[in-house]
């Protein structure tokens, strides 16, 4: 079969923040993608570039004093030592603001707009007069029309879910400056959609897309298109749009073109026809991996701009769902926010890219990072499974056999099921459901296992007189072996790479027509994979260590500061007042004191100290805090009482969940811990000067 001719993309990320787990796993599926492709001998291409244009990377620069050019340099950097570090590893990384995504997107827009594609109009929108700048909807807050509550971003309410215009929101104001805003009109450029209503019905039933993408087409389809407002006006960060003095692109028009724009810097680089991959009519292949949230920018902007500028379209949009961490959005607060870099501190990238493999499917549900089943899944499959493979077989080949696998195959026919595999698994790497290739993969691995087992080689290994018969099975346990680490190739690549050294072996190639490895001398082996371990977990995590027994820990670590703290034991109030530490005013300012009312509290199984408080502060804002009063309080007698919180204390993992502050309370412990009584006038979110 002749090779493909194939074209990669993962979503740019914004130039505004680090890489997190949740890009990671796109970055990481595509990656597995595309080595899966080299590895069978297609050329295929994968680039990226940082999304660096828009008005949040504008304010973030003015933040942080420096030009937005400097800080995208800086997130460029950033970016890509995170990717390589996880073997992410483009053709070409790029960056949407560059000289080739100028060209092209000034290009397209040309053709556009001779095509009497492009319109313009007046439009009215909320405007900052004190930053004499448009507000983008999620720079306004205001209060929810609906339930009233505060503090709701532009077109949404977190809390009670309505959905509305910026100027609908009550009290707005400006996010950026503190400022009301004023309705202010000015003349926007649209690009004009509704053209393409035909063409997208079409295409998106043409097999580009996953039937669920392809019904959310649908149903925006059928509600009618609008035409899409492509222009927004000075001060942004931005290409202005030619002919337009003060008017730039919308940061979501030239994002897609910078896939275009950094493919063009490979075609520089490695002397590649840029027509051939962006030109109807070729038989080349065009590919975008995306999270399902930017569909529509993918699926309906995307192929009908191309398609407008005589472009080709993609052949897939491949969207992937969101990661939950332990069930859960990832959170600062919660202490799940995780960036690439924490992760690569404390654990190792290739544990991430199997786990991720590992749950991926083709489809659009969120997969979730699950820390148990994370550690159970690399010990059990990765370590306990496949490398331990090798690590059986290897000290005797090394021992007994001078290095040097067998002259012979003695279970051909083992080997060869391990070799027919290989269509079942290229498939499932084809269609991206990679969660059945892991599937596949330690089906393999426990039949090599079993194959071990059944042969016992350390009871032959007894027997001088068997040598031949021992280095014979434990040759076939290292080509079984050898043929795993080819399937995981795509997903361990520095893995494979190690195997190949130990195996002395060129890089594999997908195993089409393997043979195994006879009268080969091999290296020493070292250990190819280390276990997960849970206090590095931990640690990532900003688990604090506790003792088996909370009851013995003193009460401040249980977020009650019965008595003031010292490095020393502490046995008498007295005592330790008068050596607590002195901290001065300043420190004492920084603490947030705020009344709060407890409107739950409920036991902490396993435990004699704990409450779980769930602490009202008023302004819909809540918090659960832990508080070791349980000697001195019943539940039930608490609720509905006021207390003091500090509400500005780190959040903090226990080992029941993350306690968000903490109360105040004091006395000698026992059934003496006092809250603050309620006091007349006091309630919650008032602040204690
Ligand atoms: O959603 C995002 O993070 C965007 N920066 C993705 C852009 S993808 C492409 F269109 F450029
Ligand atoms: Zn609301």
């Amino acid at each position: 079969m002749s090779s493909r001719n194939i074209l990669v993309t993962s979503a740019l990320p914004y130039a505004n923040g680090p890489i997190h787990l949740g890009h990671l796993v796109e970055y990481i599926q595509t990656d597995i993608w595309v080595r899966f492709q080299k590895q069978c001998g297609n050329i295929c291409h994968y680039v990226c570039a940082d999304d660096a244009h828009g008005t949040a990377i504008m304010l973030k620069a003015q933040q942080e004093q420096i030009d937005p050019e400097q800080l995208i340099e800086q997130i460029a950097k950033d970016h890509q030592t995170d990717f390589s570090d996880f073997s992410v590893a483009f053709d070409h990384y790029h960056s949407t603001h560059s000289p080739e995504n100028r060209e092209l997107s000034e290009q397209i827009y040309r053709v556009l707009r001779e095509k009497d594609l492009i319109s313009t109009r007046t439009i009215s929108q909320l405007f900052d007069p004190e930053k004499n700048m448009f507000l983008p909807d999620r720079f306004i807050k205001g209060e929810c029309p609906q339930c009233g509550a505060a503090d709701q971003h532009g077109d949404n309410c977190e809390v009670c879910g309505a959905t509305y215009a910026p100027s609908d929101l009550k009290n707005p104001i400006s996010a950026v400056s503190g400022a009301t805003p004023v309705e202010k009109s000015s003349l926007h450029y649209f690009f004009k959609l509704p053209e393409f209503t035909s063409m997208l019905k079409e295409w998106a039933h043409a097999g580009h897309l996953q039937p669920e993408m392809a019904n959310k087409i649908d149903e925006w389809l059928t509600n009618g298109l609008e035409e899409w407002d492509i222009s927004r006006d000075a001060p942004y960060f931005g290409f202005e749009i030619p002919d337009a003095p003060g008017k730039y692109f919308y940061v979501w028009l030239d994002a897609p073109i910078g896939y275009m724009a950094s493919f063009r810097a490979l075609c520089e680089k490695q002397d590649l026809n840029f027509d051939d991959y962006w030109k109807p009519g070729q038989d080349t292949e065009l590919y975008h991996f995306i999270g399902k949230d930017i569909i529509n920018f993918h699926a309906l902007f995307w192929p009908s701009m191309l398609e407008g500028a005589g472009y080709k379209t993609p052949n897939g949009v491949f969207a992937h769902g969101f990661l939950t961490v332990d069930g859960q959005k990832m959170s600062k607060s919660r202490g799940t926010f995780i960036t690439a870099r924490k992760f690569l501190d404390h654990l190792q990238p290739e544990h991430l890219r199997y786990y991720f493999a590992a749950r991926l499917s083709n489809g659009v549900d969120d997969i979730d990072l699950s820390f148990d089943d994370f550690t159970q899944r690399i010990n059990s499959d990765l370590v306990g499974k496949v490398v331990n493979i090798a690590s059986r077989c290897s000290g005797f080949i090394k021992k007994r056999g001078d290095n040097t696998l067998s002259e012979q195959c003695c279970e051909p026919d083992l080997f060869q099921t391990f070799v027919n595999a290989q269509f079942e698994i290229a498939g499932a790497y084809e269609s991206r459901e990679y969660s059945k290739a892991m599937r596949k993969i330690m089906e393999l691995a426990d039949l090599a296992n079993q194959y071990i087992d059944e042969k016992k080689p350390w009871v032959i290994a007894k027997d001088q007189d068997r040598n031949q018969e021992l280095i014979e099975i434990c040759s076939m346990g290292i080509n079984l072996f050898r043929l795993l680490m080819a399937y995981l190739r795509p997903v361990l690549p520095k893995t494979a790479v190690a195997t190949e050294a130990f195996l002395n072996i060129d890089p594999q190639s997908w195993p089409t027509d393997a043979e195994p490895l006879l009268n080969h001398a091999i290296n020493n082996f070292n250990p190819l994979m280390t276990r997960v371990n849970k206090d590095d977990i931990d640690a990532m995590l900003g688990i604090e260590k506790e003792s088996t027994d909370t009851d013995q820990k003193p009460a401040d670590e249980i977020n009650v500061p019965a008595a003031p703290r010292s490095s020393k034991n502490i046995d008498d109030q007295d005592d330790a007042e008068t050596i607590a530490e002195q901290i001065d005013f300043k420190d004492f300012t920084k603490v947030d004191l705020r009344v709060v009312k407890i409107t739950k509290a409920e036991d902490v199984k396993g435990t004699k100290k704990l409450l779980k408080l769930t602490l009202d502060l008023g302004g819909n804002e809540t918090r659960q805090v832990f508080a070791g009063i349980k000697s001195a309080y019943n539940p039930e007698d608490l609720e509905g009482s006021l207390t003091v919180m500090v509400a500005n204390l780190k959040p903090r993992k226990m080992r029941f969940g993350v306690s968000e502050g903490m109360v105040l309370a004091a006395g000698p412990g026992g059934s003496d811990i006092f809250l603050l009584e309620p006091d007349e006038g006091a309630e919650p979110g008032m602040r204690i000067k």
